[in-house]
Formats: C-alpha cells, sequence, structure tokens
C-alpha cells in the first residue's frame, strides 16, 4: 500500500531534521584504511570472559541447583528450610554433626518420625523457577535401618498451590549412606515456587544433600548447569574464561580462599565455605551466599571447552584479599600453595598416569584440557605479591617453560601501586600483567589511546576485569546502559588497535541475580528463569564474533582515531573468512557522514553489511520485557571502488564487514 504524506508535514519533518543536524551530516570525514598492511596479529583467544560467583552468578545462578543450603552446611544449618504443617514433635527433626566421619560436609538431617506428617520446605535461591511441562530431578543421600517413611515432593506456587508433584520412597536399608532420585513433571509455570516434602508414615531416616534439578541442563548433564545462561555465552564465542574470579580467589581470609582442590569429585565431599561476597556490601547484604563448588574446576574446564574457550584459571598466591584481612602466609610455608598451581596444571594436561591426570581421567576427561596459562593472584599487590610471586614463578616455570603467566597490577590502572608492579613485573620479563579498570565513562573515552605508547617486547596486558560505571560509584546500582557500552566499545577500538600489547581481555563481571546482585554494572541479568545480555553484552559479542586476525592502520588526518570528532575505530582483516572488520563508535550527539578510503591492492566485492548497535538515548537499558532494545540491527553496503560513504547515527556503534577476493 502507497502511503502518501501531506506535503505540508514533509516539510515540517526535513525542516526540523535540518535544525537538528544543520551541518555535520553534509561535510564527510575522511577515515583512510590501508588494507594491505599487517600491522599486528589478533590473537584467536584476544575478547574472553570474566566468570565469578559474585552476584549469585554459580550457586543460584549458572550452577541449576534448586535447593538452597541442600546439605545444612550454612553457618545457620536450616536457613532456607522451614517447617510448615502440623509441627513435629521434639526431637523428630535435628540436624546431626558426624565431623569426625566426614569432614567436608559433616551435617545431615536426622528425622525420627512418630506422629502426624509434617512438611519440610525449601525456598529455593531467590525462589525456584519452575517450568509448564518440565522434568524435574530429586536425588537424596540417605540411610535408614528399617522403612518406613516415604516422602511426597510438592512444587508449589506462592499461593501455594501444587504445580508439580513427585513421590519418594527410599527402597535400601542399612547402615551406610545411599544415593536415589526420582523425577516428575511441572504442571505450571512460576519464577517463585517452592519446594516440599511432606514426610508420611512412621521410622527413622537420615538425609543429606537434598537435590532438584531441572531437566534441561546444559546438554542435558545430570546436575548440570542452566542452559539459556550457557547458550549466551557460547553465543559469544569467547576466547577464554577467566575463573573462578575475581576475589573470591583471594578470599576474605586464607582459610576462605578458592582452592580448586575442594571443588573436584563427588559433590558430597566438596567442603563448602561462605562466598566472601555474604557480607562484604552493607548495602547489599547476601547471608544465604555460600560456595557449594558443584561447578568446580572440573566443570570449569569442561565449560570452557564446551563453547570453545581456553581455560584461563586464577590461583590464590598466598595472600587474602587486602581490602579485608590482608593475610599472608608465611613464605616458610608456601609451599602447598605452590603446588597447588603445579598440581592444577598436571589436572588439566597431565598424562593419565600422573597422579592428577588420573583423577582427571577418573572424572571423566582423560583427554587432556590444553591449559596454556594462569593467573597468579587476582588484585593482589605490594612487595608481599612480588616476593610470593617470583616462588610460584620459579617454580612454575622450571617443570613448564612455557606455560604462560598472568601477574596481577593491582586494583587500579593507576597509582603507586599501579606503579612499583608495572616497573617490576616488566623488569622481570613477566608474560602477562592483569589490568583492571573500573572507571566512569570518560576515563574510557580518555584512555582509548593509552596502550598506543605502551612498550613493544616480551610482557603482554592482559585486561582482565573492566566495565564503565556510569556514576562515579565503582559498586552502584546502575545498570549496563547505552552510554557504558559505548564507552566501552570506544576504549575497545584502542584495545584492538594495540592487539599486539594487549592480547587478552574481558568485561567484568559476567552474571547478575535480578533479587541478588551485590555489584553492579554487570554483562547479563538474570531471574530465575530468564537472562538477558545487556547493551556491553552485544558489545563484548560484536568484537568477539568479528576478531579478525590481523590489524590494519585506519586513521583520520593520519592520526588514530581516539576521540576526534568523537570517534573512536579500529580495523581488522580476517584472513580465514577473507573479510575487512572496521570497528567505529560515534560518540557525538548527531549523525556523521563519513567516507571510507579502502587504501590497497586487497581486492573488495561490492557489497558488505553493517551491524549496528544505536540509541538516541544513553541511559537506554535492556531488560526482561525489552531485552533486544539496544542489539545489533544488520543492513547491507554498498561499497564503489575503494570507497565506503555512510552516515553513523548519534551514539552508535558500527561494525562494517566487506568480502575480499
Ligand atoms: O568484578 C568484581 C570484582 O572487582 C572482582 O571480584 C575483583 O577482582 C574486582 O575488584
Amino acid at each position: 500500500m502507497k502511503i502518501i504524506a501531506p506535503v505540508k508535514s514533509v516539510l515540517i519533518t526535513c525542516f526540523t531534521a535540518f535544525l537538528a543536524f544543520p551541518l555535520h551530516a553534509q561535510s564527510p570525514k575522511l577515515i583512510k584504511v590501508k588494507l594491505d598492511q599487517s600491522i599486528a596479529k589478533v590473537q584467536p583467544n584476544m575478547w574472553g570472559v570474566f566468570f565469578e560467583d559474585i552476584n549469585f552468578g554459580a550457586d543460584g545462578g549458572i550452577y541449576a541447583e534448586l535447593i538452597k543450603n541442600r546439605s545444612f552446611e550454612f553457618a545457620k544449618p536450616l536457613m532456607g528450610w522451614s517447617i510448615s504443617r502440623n509441627r513435629p514433635q521434639e526431637g523428630e527433626i535435628l540436624v546431626v554433626n558426624r565431623k569426625q566421619e566426614q569432614a567436608a560436609n559433616p551435617r545431615y538431617l536426622q528425622i525420627k518420625k512418630q506422629t502426624d506428617d509434617f512438611e519440610l520446605v525449601n525456598e529455593g535461591f531467590k525462589g525456584i523457577g519452575v517450568k509448564k511441562g518440565m522434568r524435574y530431578d530429586f536425588s537424596v543421600m540417605y540411610r535408614q535401618s528399617q522403612p518406613g517413611v516415604k516422602m511426597v515432593l510438592l512444587l508449589k506456587d506462592p499461593d501455594k498451590k501444587v504445580i508439580g508433584q513427585g513421590s519418594f520412597v527410599p527402597d535400601e536399608v542399612g547402615n551406610d549412606w545411599k544415593k536415589q532420585s526420582v523425577s516428575f513433571l511441572a504442571t505450571e509455570t512460576n519464577p517463585k515456587a517452592k519446594f516440599s516434602i511432606v514426610f508420611q508414615g512412621k521410622g527413622n531416616i537420615d538425609l543429606d544433600m537434598i537435590s532438584l534439578f531441572p531437566g534441561d541442563t546444559w546438554k542435558n548433564r545430570k546436575q548440570g548447569l542452566r542452559a539459556d545462561m550457557v547458550q549466551l555465552l557460547a553465543d559469544m564465542k569467547p576466547g577464554f574464561v577467566r575463573f573462578p574470579g575475581g576475589c573470591i580467589v583471594e578470599g576474605t581470609d586464607l582459610a576462605n580462599r578458592y582452592q580448586w582442590k575442594n571443588t573436584i569429585g563427588p559433590i558430597e565431599d566438596r567442603k563448602m565455605i561462605v562466598n566472601r561476597w555474604n557480607n562484604e556490601f552493607a548495602h547489599r547484604p547476601a547471608p544465604d551466599y555460600y560456595q557449594t563448588f558443584g561447578l568446580g574446576f572440573f566443570e570449569y574446564f569442561q565449560l570452557a571447552e564446551d563453547i570453545g574457550s581456553d581455560a584461563l584459571p586464577i590461583l590464590n598466591c598466598g595472600m587474602a584479599c587486602q581490602f579485608n584481612t590482608g593475610e599472608v602466609v608465611s613464605l616458610d610455608e608456601i609451599g602447598p600453595y605452590v603446588q597447588d598451581a603445579l598440581d592444577l596444571i598436571e589436572f588439566a594436561n597431565g598424562d593419565i598416569t600422573t597422579t592428577w591426570g588420573k583423577k582427571r581421567a577418573e572424572l571423566g576427561h582423560p583427554k587432556p584440557f590444553n591449559l596454556k596459562m594462569m593467573g597468579v593472584g587476582n588484585e593482589n599487590w605490594g612487595p608481599q605479591y612480588l616476593e610470593r610471586l617470583a616462588i610460584f614463578t620459579k617454580a612454575i616455570k622450571a617443570k613448564y617453560p612455557d606455560f604462560k603467566l598472568i601477574n596481577s597490577s593491582g586494583t587500579d590502572p593507576e597509582g603507586d601501586r599501579f606503579s612499583l608492579l608495572n616497573t617490576s613485573l616488566r623488569e622481570n620479563k613477566a608474560d602477562f600483567i592483569d589490568e583492571h579498570y573500573y572507571r566512569p565513562a570518560d576515563w574510557f573515552l580518555k584512555n582509548a589511546g593509552r596502550y598506543d605508547t605502551y612498550p613493544r617486547n616480551e610482557t603482554k596486558v592482559f585486561v582482565g576485569e573492566y566495565a564503565v560505571h556510569a556514576d562515579k560509584n565503582v559498586i552502584g546500582s546502575n545498570r549496563n546502559n547505552w552510554q557504558s557500552a559505548l564507552a566501552s566499545a570506544s576504549l575497545m577500538t584502542g584495545l584492538e588497535r594495540n592487539a599486539d600489547v594487549v592480547q587478552m581481555a574481558s568485561y567484568a563481571p559476567l552474571f547478575a541475580h535480578i533479587d541478588g546482585w551485590q555489584w553492579a554494572p554487570d554483562m547479563i541479568w538474570v531471574d530465575n528463569l530468564q537472562s538477558y545480555g545487556t547493551p556491553d553484552y552485544y558489545v563484548q559479542k560484536l568484537f568477539s564474533t568479528n576478531k579478525g586476525t590481523d590489524v590494519v592502520s585506519i586513521t583520520l588526518d593520519n592520526k588514530n582515531i581516539i576521540g576526534q570528532n568523537e570517534l573512536y575505530a579500529s580495523a581488522v582483516l580476517d584472513k580465514g573468512k577473507k573479510e575487512l572488520i572496521i570497528k567505529i563508535s560515534n560518540n557525538a550527539d548527531r549523525p556523521q557522514s563519513i567516507d571510507f578510503d579502502l587504501d590497497g591492492k586487497t581486492k573488495l566485492k561490492n557489497k558488505g553489511t553493517v551491524d549496528e548497535l544505536a540509541s538516541a538515548d544513553l541511559n537506554q537499558l535492556n531488560s526482561f520485557t525489552n531485552p533486544g532494545a539496544v542489539s545489533p540491527k544488520t543492513t547491507v553496503i554498498q561499497i564503489t571502488g575503494k570507497k565506503l560513504s555512510t552516515t553513523l547515527k548519534p551514539y552508535s556503534f558500527n561494525v562494517f564487514k566487506i568480502p575480499f577476493n
């Protein structure tokens, strides 16, 4: 149908547009791209992800367990549990501690049921997300001297309506613990359900590891990961997965540091600890935040492998978080910490005849994980860090000379702590220095040229954590808006241009639960059923899926494009896909006309595409109701000879892809 607009309204529209953008659209900037000269190689694992169990990212997040405090090991053993209906009599339910017998998981629930039926209710992490038609897998460890107690399993919505039901009859008798499972289907969808066990009959039974998982885990692995969250990562094709943090590597004290050996093997033997984000921020308390390590180091390696990423573990260097206790291990007693690092390499790569390679094989992965690098320390600093790092480095390099080590440069990308480490680590020819920055948008824009003048030598930079914090608070309540993503994209053009220096980068943090976050902004937000990528997610994904192989020069008036006319740009060739890829952000509140002069012998095709991320509103967010508010729109572009003429929208980030022969 042809619609003819009234002439007057067309005139008014044109006039208004002219007033809004009077001059700029008419004078194209000439941007020169030199196609034939590779100025740096882009590492295949350049753009990765940072995973930490913060914001209920693992427990209560990607680790799909739905029962909170399944083994009664929280400081308050019945936290997350309640008893409703016909209160049991004194002594009918007890939490028993058998520390001698099972040091890693000492507590269990003892039921001595002689009276009326009663009901034990678990509230889930922030409720339980239940999907209509979905299978739910219940499992439990138990022992009973004689049969008698039957359990009815119920999923209930907040109005206590039953939306899923199964039953469990423990069928073995004896003094040993047994594991048994049963599955049932849900009849309705609800994001805030609860799980009940109604105890019927009479008898005695001991219970532990009361567990419920949805049937649709990633790759349908039993007791595995939330598929929607992994899929968002897989879609990014990240070059590496950094894990397990972050500050949880350090712990508030050394006793609560992350110890990978406690995170492998049967889940009932993984000794859980309090999550260091449990009480870190008074304004975001999370008293029910613990690390069960159901997502442990084997699963991390497996996840990285599943999504085609390199694994990048970060290990404790013998120092607890310096903002908390600052506890350090005595140098005389650092041996076990170093041994953990050596053993991890063997666990990942060792032949199955080695002690730790054998363990990996027993867990179901005889093939090595091909681990190539590891971080020693997270955000540690000072001479104490340097002396501990030296011991690790000597031991690891002696056994694995080609293994790459990532060294910390502390918490900030400038200042005395940074300078001390940056200077010393470079003198010591560090493989990688890990830089972290959580800064406002204008810092990101000002630092788009940061690496243009960095030394070109053997020490490379890993930008291991970064995010724009739109307000000045480092830990704000702000979600990722378009302003933060656009500033990230602008800085990232500077990382890409300097891919010979900055060889890896990861945005942080990755996940946040809408009802359980401690730190914001974050790249991906989830509730109990859904997840969405923020504008930053799309920026990261555009870089990662268009990383190219070779950096080429892109200039405006013969200079790197680091803010002239509020433009930021980088360009790469992908020699495998045979594509020229130009990334350019327009931080101006007006459209800008650009003529790209695509100089060189490389024969470009005359059609390409542009993926455009744009919003006129810098405060624009994505959300559960509008997950694609800021998301890429792809259109076809025309190249005439060696020229591409285009107009960049105000506040836009654009990825032009032009195939060549
Ligand atoms: O990403 C959140 C936190 O920021 C990390 O745990 C820590 O390394 C940094 O301070």
